[in-house]
């Protein structure tokens, strides 16, 4: 299988808002973690969230497709740090956003190319996901992009349905890189969503298409979104094909620092491993 060239997490987010802006993107800077007028989070999740105003037409955008790198904390996470190679609590986001502009053909085709031709990763090693009701994205990937059905998986609610509190939500469509057997976990139905480390989801497509006012209610968005996000350390496991999130370069580089401080090796221990990470993303 083709291996993806190197790049450093500050090559990847440089390129990825090059890729946006040279699609007629606003790159925007990352906002503040302490979201501004949004009771229903404590801290930025997302790339989205400070974007939500644009989304529910309150406010006008300066352009009606921007590109950021967000700062997100997901405390939802936290017990996960140190099981799992692709969880960490701190972490940025790199997200391409449509105001009632572009629509999901645009989106999905961006996100094939970003990957595959930019980004240089193996299309056989790809593998995208879609809302099991969802037949207009899963159509785009079949027939637009040409990935053969039986590689597009269908989800239920639980994986493919985007919400965080109240405010604009849809169904999404993810993009799965397989890391090689190495990483699975054995099982004979590891596959795509499987739990363990193999194949891990990179970027995610959200077709905001409602507003949900907090009671589960939902309705109809004048105009359809594009939100979508991609980790950019879980981008950079894939490309410099390292175990986890926390031996990215630019994440090791502080994880070694920790070691120094505190006397201890990484990848010795598994308990010390664990505080050294949780260090590092506090
Ligand atoms: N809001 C979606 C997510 O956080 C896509 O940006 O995954």
């Amino acid at each position: 299988m083709k291996e993806p060239q190197y790049r450093g997490v500050n090559e990847l987010r440089r390129m990825f808002l090059e890729y946006f802006e040279s699609k007629g993107h606003l790159a925007m800077k990352s906002f503040s973690l302490v979201p501004h007028n949004d009771n229903s989070l404590l801290l930025i999740n997302s790339g989205m969230a400070p974007l939500k105003p644009y989304f529910t037409g309150q406010e006008i955008p300066p352009r009606k497709r921007v590109t950021t790198c967000q700062k997100c904390i997901r405390t939802g996470d936290i017990e996960n740090i140190g099981k799992t190679a692709r969880h960490g609590t701190f972490f940025e986001m790199l997200g391409n956003f449509s105001f009632g502009d572009y629509f999901k053909h645009e989106a999905i085709a961006w996100t094939w190319e970003f990957l595959t031709e930019v980004v240089g990763l193996d299309p056989d090693r790809l593998y995208p996901s879609v809302y099991l009701e969802d037949d207009e994205a899963f159509d785009i990937w079949n027939k637009e992009i040409g990935i053969p059905a039986e590689r597009i998986f269908k989800f239920g609610k639980e994986d493919n349905f985007w919400e965080h509190g109240s405010g604009p939500c849809g169904p999404c469509s993810e993009v799965y890189y397989d890391r090689g057997e190495a990483f699975g976990c054995g099982q004979p139905g590891c596959t795509v969503g499987c739990d363990c480390d193999r194949y891990i989801e990179v970027w995610n497509n959200v077709f905001t298409q409602f507003d949900n006012d907090g009671k589960g209610h939902y309705t109809e968005l004048e105009h359809k979104n594009i939100d979508t996000g991609m980790g950019l350390e879980r981008l950079a496991v894939v490309v410099q094909g390292v175990d986890s999130l926390f031996t990215v370069d630019t994440n090791k580089a502080l994880l070694d620092r920790v070691c120094q401080l505190s006397h201890t090796e990484y990848q010795k221990e598994h308990e010390t491993d664990v505080s050294s990470e949780l260090w590092r993303i506090m």
